[in-house]
Formats: structure tokens, sequence, C-alpha cells
């Protein structure tokens, strides 16, 4: 059987470290016997906006929706297109109309990689944080009134929906289920936004009344933060809205050294719509062309999608080749940020040799 996965790198590092993405698949659907597609596509960049006007062509929705899964780069150029058109007209329209509400971002503080927390080892930060990926904060509710003048009024609310809120809290209970600890945070700010944060609360005790043997407990999200740096290893599972999911997925793999190795699942859990994959990072302005990214948050969001398209054994092989290469802790093979003094490529090289060896 074959699966069609369509391509889309994006800009910045989204274009170097895609490659590499795309070797350690090939390199594993050579060793498991998959049969996997790729076929590339331009849009979905900020190059594409300047030549088009647009981020996606009119038909993208027709275009994309027989593939299998989607493997996405990083989109934004800040310098040639605005964050909130490029992010807006691209990467947000996919998870919102192929109803991705899943963002299932794993941080875990791999073997060789110093933790900038003093006195972590691997072990002690391993979770999941569980994001809601189509409402909350990210909404298209609002506007702009008298603009130009001084009664100047902006508006965007926060949408929770009953349907919206039930559905990531079951997906993360169920997720506690299968770990071993089977525990489960929420991330509310119910002492400061009275509507939407209590009704989110109310939803988690409600849903907590099925999973009885979840352990369940809740910070408001300022704490939540201070707690991820002080305390990494109370978390198990972390669930919470758009935004809140958002910064604890930046800010939990800053915990395990380095935004560069954190990858991303956008899920259409019930396969009616193709889930994204993508690294937790950006395109990083400010190192692409230097071919130093690490591409390890790409190759590690393949790992994910084989494991999506029902290859866990083949996800898992991903993962051991990279904790493999970690360890081996070589100067030459590991990017800046891990410390060493190597390249996207070098890194990405050593990654598929350990898939095929
Ligand atoms: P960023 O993640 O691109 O970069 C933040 C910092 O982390 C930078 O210093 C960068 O060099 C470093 N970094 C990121 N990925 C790295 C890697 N693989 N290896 C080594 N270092 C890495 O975040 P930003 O600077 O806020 O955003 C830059 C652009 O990317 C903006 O246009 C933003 O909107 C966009 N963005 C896109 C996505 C996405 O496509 N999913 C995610 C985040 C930001
Ligand atoms: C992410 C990114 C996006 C988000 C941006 C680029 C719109 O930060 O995938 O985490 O906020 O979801
Ligand atoms: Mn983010």
């Amino acid at each position: 059987m074959t699966h069609r996965i369509a391509i889309i790198a994006g800009d910045g590092i989204g274009t170097e470290v895609m490659p590499e993405g795309i070797r350690a698949l090939e390199a594993t659907a050579k060793r498991f016997n998959i049969d996997l597609e790729f076929t590339h596509f331009e849009f979905g960049s900020c190059d594409y906006y300047l030549e088009h006007g647009k981020m996606l062509p009119d038909d993208w929705f027709e275009q994309l929706k027989g593939f299998d899964a989607l493997f996405y780069g990083a989109v934004g150029w800040p310098d040639k297109v605005p964050d909130h058109i490029s992010l807006w007209g691209s990467l947000l329209q996919f998870r919102r109309r192929f109803d991705q509400y899943i963002n299932l971002r794993p941080c875990k503080l791999m073997p060789g990689i110093k933790s900038p927390l003093a006195g972590r080892e691997p072990g002690d930060i391993d979770f999941y944080v569980v994001r809601e990926n189509t409402e909350g904060e990210y909404s298209s509710v609002g506007g702009k009134m008298f603009e130009g003048t001084d009664r100047e009024v902006v508006i965007q609310d926060t949408v929770m929906t009953r349907t919206g809120v039930d559905r990531v809290l079951k997906y993360a209970f169920e997720l506690a289920q299968t770990r071993p600890r089977k525990k489960l945070t929420s991330a509310t700010k119910s002492n400061g936004i009275s509507i939407t944060m209590p009704y989110w609360d109310e939803r988690v005790v409600e849903m907590a009344k099925g999973y009885p043997e979840i352990a369940v407990d809740k910070f408001h999200i300022d704490i939540l933060t201070a707690n991820f740096v002080l305390h990494p290893d109370w978390f198990d599972v972390v669930v919470g809205s758009n935004l809140f999911g958002d910064i604890l997925s930046d800010l939990g793999p800053a915990c395990t050294g380095t935004i560069g190795i954190a990858p991303s699942a956008n899920i259409n859990p019930e396969g009616n719509f193709p889930s994204l994959f993508e690294p937790v990072h950006g395109s990083a302005p400010d190192i692409a062309g230097k071919g130093i990214a690490n591409p390890i948050g790409q190759i590690w969001s393949g790992a994910m999608m084989l494991e999506h398209l029902g290859y866990k054994e083949a996800g898992d092989a991903i993962v051991t080749a990279i904790e493999e290469v970690l360890s081996e802790g070589d100067a030459t093979v590991l990017t800046r940020d891990v410390g060493g003094e190597g390249t996207t490529a070098s890194l990405g090289k050593a990654i598929a040799d350990h898939i095929n060896a």
C-alpha cells in the first residue's frame, strides 16, 4: 500500500531541515519495507506569497485533502510578509480546515543533551503537551472599529465550544491512561479569565469522572510556567488551550536543551482529513542559510508521522537512532544548539546511517 505524503518545506530553515527529514524517512521506509510517495509543493511559503499575492492557491484544500499526511517544515519570514498574514494564510488554515484539533508535542530530555536546568538528567523530563489546535484564543471572531481615530478598538474573542474542549480533554485523558504514571495536568487561568477558563476547568472535572485512575491536577498558566522550570519531573500529560499549549510547547523543549529537537503532530484523530507533522520551531531567520539548524525536530516529526500511519516500530526506530547519535556526542556531527560544531546535513546523515545500521 502506497502512502502519499505532501511535502511543504516553507521558509528559512524549514527548507534546510526538510531534506534531512526526508532522508530519515527514506532510510526507515527501506528498512521496514514501507511504501512512501512524496509530492512537493511550493505553496505555503513567503516566496510563493510574493509571487502570487497569497500563501496558498484557491484550490489548496482539494489538492491536499487526498494525501495520507502532510509533512511541513516551517513558515514565516517577517521581513517579506507580516507573520499574521503568512501564518494565518497557511499553517493555521491547515489546522482548522483539516480539523487537526490535537497538537501533540512531546518534551523529553534526551541522552547526551545538557538541560539548562541544573542537575536534570534524562528521565527527569518526559512529558507530553496536548494543545487544543482549532479554537480558543486563535479565533477569527472579532474586529477593528473606529480605525485611525483615538477611539480605535480591537477585539478578538476566545471561542470555546463544548465539542472542542471535550475532544481535546478526552484525547489527553486517553493518552495519560497509556502512560505508567497516569497523571494529567490542566493549564488554566480561571482566576483572571472569568468565563472561558472556568468553563475549561468545569469540563476537566466532568471528563475526569470517566477516568478515575488518572491523577488530575491543575495550575494557572503563570505558575505552571514556573513549575516547568522548577519541577519538570512533576509532569506527564499537560493539556492546555491553543495559546497556553503554544507557550508551554516552546518552554518545555527549552528545558530539554533546545527547541531544535522538538517535534509535533497536528492530528485529526478520526482520519477524515490528513494530519500534519512539523517541528515545533519556526523558520529561524537568524540562522537560516548557514546550514547549522538542528534537523532533529523535523526528523522526529517524521517518526510521529510513521506512527500515525500505523508503523509504530518504524517510528520508534527513528527515535532510537536520534538517541544513539545524541548519546555518542560527536561534536563534529552535532549542531551548535546541542554543543557541537557540525551541520544540519552531518547530523541528519548520522541519524540516517543509524537507521540503516
Ligand atoms: P523560531 O523557532 O524560528 O526561532 C527561535 C530561536 O530558536 C532562534 O534563535 C532560532 O535560531 C532558534 N532555533 C529554532 N529552530 C532551531 C533549530 N532547528 N536549530 C537550532 N536553532 C533553532 O521562532 P521565531 O524567531 O519566533 O520565529 C521566526 C519565524 O518563524 C516567524 O515568522 C514565526 O512566525 C515563524 N514560526 C513558524 C512556526 C511554524 O511554522 N510552525 C513556528 C514558530 C514560528
Ligand atoms: C507553533 C507556532 C504557530 C502557533 C505560529 C507560527 C502561528 O508558534 O506551531 O507553535 O502559534 O501555533
Ligand atoms: Mn509556537
